[in-house]
């Protein structure tokens, strides 16, 4: 399969032939029509996808579904926060409501406490009884009280709510090597030195397992502004002293350091990094790279609303989007150049769309909603993610809440889930699944100067064996008729979900929180074979049943 998506001049363009416009009453047919899809093959375009059982692919690791969330906004005080005298409630100061919202999820990792923020973040002011914490101000995001309530144990009770694992990233920008190493003799000593026994008093006599460890945070920019070799020095020093103590982490479950990379601009920190590695000694590794790219369709100029936005909004941000695709691939490549056995992840911890902020909120809070486009989306960054599971595995999605593409937004004791969290959702079976290679032919969606794929599909099975459909339909118009085949294999039948709405800027609100959710979506198989229709603007997960 190959995604083609492109922007030319309408002038020299003449591909897509002539696509209809449905209209309102053809597209509410469609949608009508989904638990009778034969019937939609009469105005459909079809698309055959065949699943390749016979040549498995990568193990999807898990935490290709990671999340972030940053001491930025309300994204920690207020969305996970609340302090354990709230009237919201909570479980020792973390709502309840989130968690268990989050847990549905099955929320792999969380990286904290940033972002921008962990480069300023000092520990030691949020560890001990609350009459210890220091109040500072986050100079990162809007200038405001950091109180440092939601410290270490803090973010290391709502990982055990949530049942997530630690992806903690240590302050390279402002910190030190030394303050680093404490904080993780802090964290995982097993010993008794002064750091753990400090630990047992502030309530947590066992080490905490740190399954990831950041070093830095976008040291070419927020992070210090550092020349690639000014990082890579510092960074060596931070692979070396950050040491995990705890001896239940080691072999399989070793602590895995994770270097800054490419930002999406100029810098060569992917290359400068893995060329370190190439000829590193034996006092430092790493085990993983990252890569920071956002959808910013419009640019940091001049970002586009996340409501009330028409089709050509989301053509553009679906068009830069895809854009994720060769950024990948370009930086798998200069991976593979020094480490063609792929021992190092990519490890994509920061990525989702970027809007302009929600009218009156506070700007440097990052606040914006999160439409249907939004959750079309997730499932195409999903999919890229899980092609390239083979050196991609691990990222996060920002923000998880309030913040930038979140998948929940709180206001006081209200809570809403977004379409980009149902997304999520859908997606938990492809967790820890196998890749199954798929072959179709994506077609083309075209707005004006700018044409799309037209439909994504993502195949896995699970390790019941159950295989799994992700079918995306990104072309908001016309509905999409699917028809699935299983070289050497019957399918029986097939039940899943979709997710689709009125429009492609429809959102959920407190008031109305159902106006995007997941519907049961029915499928007819004949003849061992099997046909699916996709509404327009649409996401679906199926699973299916074959047989000889
Ligand atoms: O996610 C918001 C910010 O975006 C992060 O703090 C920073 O790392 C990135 O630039």
């Amino acid at each position: 399969m190959r995604l083609r998506y492109r922007q030319e001049t309408e002038k020299g363009f003449d591909m897509a032939g002539s696509q209809s416009v449905m209209t309102g009453a053809r597209a509410l047919a469609a949608l009508a029509l989904i638990a009778a899809p034969v019937a939609m093959a009469q105005t459909a375009p079809t698309t055959t996808v065949t699943i390749q059982t016979s040549q498995p692919g990568a193990t999807i690791n898990r935490d290709i579904f990671g999340q972030f969330a940053e001491h930025l906004g309300t994204g920690i005080y207020g969305g996970i926060w609340v302090g354990r005298d709230s009237a919201i409630p909570n479980v020792r100061g973390i709502r309840s409501d989130v968690v268990a919202a989050l847990r549905a999820l099955k929320v792999p990792n969380v990286r904290w406490p940033g972002g921008c923020f962990a480069d300023e973040y000092h520990w030691r002011k949020g560890i001990g009884p609350a009459s210890a914490r220091t109040s500072t101000l986050n100079a990162s995001w809007g200038g405001v009280i950091e109180p440092n309530s939601f410290g270490t144990e803090e973010y290391m009770d709502f990982l055990g709510q949530i049942g997530a694992e630690a992806f903690l990233s240590v302050n390279v920008g402002s910190g030190s090597p030394e303050e680093a190493a404490d904080w993780l003799e802090y964290m995982t000593a097993d010993k008794p030195t002064t750091l753990a026994k400090l630990r047992a008093a502030n309530g947590h006599p066992a080490p905490y397992k740190i399954k990831y460890l950041g070093l830095g945070n976008e040291n070419w920019g927020c992070g210090g502004a550092m020349s690639t070799d000014h990082y890579v020095e510092e960074m060596k020093s931070y692979a070396h002293y950050s040491r995990n103590l705890d001896p239940a982490q080691t072999g399989p479950n070793a602590m895995k350091r994770v270097a800054v990379g490419w930002d999406g601009g100029d810098s060569d920190y992917t290359e400068g990094v893995m060329k370190a590695w190439k000829s590193k000694v034996w006092s430092w590794d790493i085990e993983g790279v990252s890569l920071h790219t956002y959808t910013i369709p419009g640019g940091w100029d001049s970002k586009k609303p996340s409501t009330g936005f028409g089709e050509d909004d989301y053509a553009l941000t679906i068009l830069k989007t895809l854009e994720m695709e060769p950024q990948i691939s370009k930086q798998s490549a200069i991976m593979d150049k020094y480490d063609p056995e792929k021992k190092l992840a990519l490890v994509v911890d920061e990525w989702g769309a970027w809007l302009a902020p929600t009218p009156g909120s506070n700007p440097g809070f990052l606040q914006q909603q999160s439409s249907l486009r939004d959750a079309i989306l997730a499932s195409v960054n999903l999919n890229i993610f899980m092609r390239h599971a083979d050196r991609v595995r691990v990222t996060n999605i920002a923000q998880m809440i309030n913040v930038l593409q979140a998948m929940i937004l709180t206001d006081g004791p209200k809570m809403v889930l977004t379409p980009t969290y149902h997304v999520y959702h859908m997606y938990v079976p492809f967790q820890d699944a196998t890749l199954v290679p798929v072959s179709f032919t994506a077609g083309t969606y075209r707005k004006g100067e700018i044409t799309l794929p037209r439909v994504d599909a993502v195949a896995a099975r699970d390790a019941s064996g159950k295989l799994w459909l992700a079918l995306t339909n990104i072309d908001p118009n016309q509905p999409a008729e699917i028809a699935v085949a299983i070289g050497g294999t019957r399918i029986i039948s097939a039940a899943g979900q979709v997710l689709t709405a009125a429009k492609v800027d429809t959102v959920n609100r407190f008031d109305a929180t159902d106006a995007v959710t997941p519907k049961p979506v029915k499928a007819t198989a004949r003849d061992g074979r099997l046909t699916i229709a996709l509404p327009p603007k649409s996401v679906t997960v199926v699973a299916l049943e074959v047989g000889e």
